[in-house]
């Protein structure tokens, strides 16, 4: 798809993986709107990109309406779900705030904001991304976030099949640096995949939508993990206790 002059939200776009992706996209020429908490961080990316900064909780039915409303008059060619939290910790050890938390804003908000969004995208033959993870294939100690991320690129394959009018793409990124796990209040402790950065992941999105791309690894060795995981679950579970 032509990515200049479409209008691109992107959610998340106030830190790490979003604001690198909406700095990427303005330099490509996409009219943007941009979507996080933060009032300050998101209205110095709208300042760098030109866009159009929507304070929101993607949490509340009233963040959702908030992303809807603003694109009404103009519809949207490009939807980057971005935000996301992160839990990690044994899953009985979970607390069930940060459950139902990571299940809202990872999986139900991106599900419910494409479903509004829909019409909209087929009318302009759009194209959306959703930021899931390489934890999308199961990782110890992150099994609700795994199973968001799961859900998440479980839900882009139907839509996929379902809506041919429209691009989907997928990116499942390993470790990236940004604030993600200082937020999620455990740091990055595994010695691989190493951290890349969130440009980086930009760089990817940007190439997935412009070429269309199924689903984007990042990075791109990491996809060995995938078809591993997808031939033979067992060696996956095997190997991922062995070396993580
Ligand atoms: N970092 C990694 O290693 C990694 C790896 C794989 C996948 N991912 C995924 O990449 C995506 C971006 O993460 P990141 O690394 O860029 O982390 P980040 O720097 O912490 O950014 C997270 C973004 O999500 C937004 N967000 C969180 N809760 C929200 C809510 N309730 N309503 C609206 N916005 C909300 C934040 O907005 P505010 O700051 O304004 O609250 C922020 O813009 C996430 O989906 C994450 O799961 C990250």
């Amino acid at each position: 798809m032509r990515i200049a002059d479409g209008i691109a939200v992107v959610t998340g776009a106030s830190s790490g993986i979003g604001a690198a992706v909406a700095v990427r996209l303005a330099a490509e020429g996409a009219r943007l709107v941009l979507v996080g908490r933060d009032p300050e961080r998101l209205t110095t990316v709208a300042a760098r990109t030109g866009g159009k900064a929507v304070v929101a909780d993607l949490g509340t039915g009233a963040g959702i309406d908030a992303v809807c409303g603003a694109v009404a008059d103009t519809g949207v060619s490009l939807l980057v779900h971005s935000a996301g939290v992160g839990a990690a910790g044994p899953v009985d050890e979970l607390d069930g705030g940060s459950t139902t938390e990571l299940i809202a804003v990872n999986l139900a908000a991106p599900i419910e904001l494409t479903r509004r969004l829909m019409p909209s995208l087929r009318q302009t033959g759009g194209h959306l991304v959703f930021v899931s993870s390489i934890a999308a294939l199961g990782v110890a100690d992150e099994a609700v976030y795994s199973a968001t991320k799961a859900g998440l690129r479980g839900f882009a394959d139907a839509v996929r099949i379902e809506v041919p009018a429209v691009g989907v793409t997928t990116v499942l990124p390993g470790a990236v640096d940004t604030d993600y796990f200082r937020r999620r209040g455990v740091p990055y402790d595994r010695r691989y995949p190493r951290p890349v950065t969130a440009e980086r992941v930009a760089d990817a999105v940007v190439h997935g939508v412009l070429k269309n791309r199924t689903e984007v690894v990042v990075p791109r060795w990491l996809t060995l993990g995938a078809r591993v995981h997808g031939a033979a679950p067992a060696v996956f579970a095997r190997l991922s206790r062995t070396f993580s």
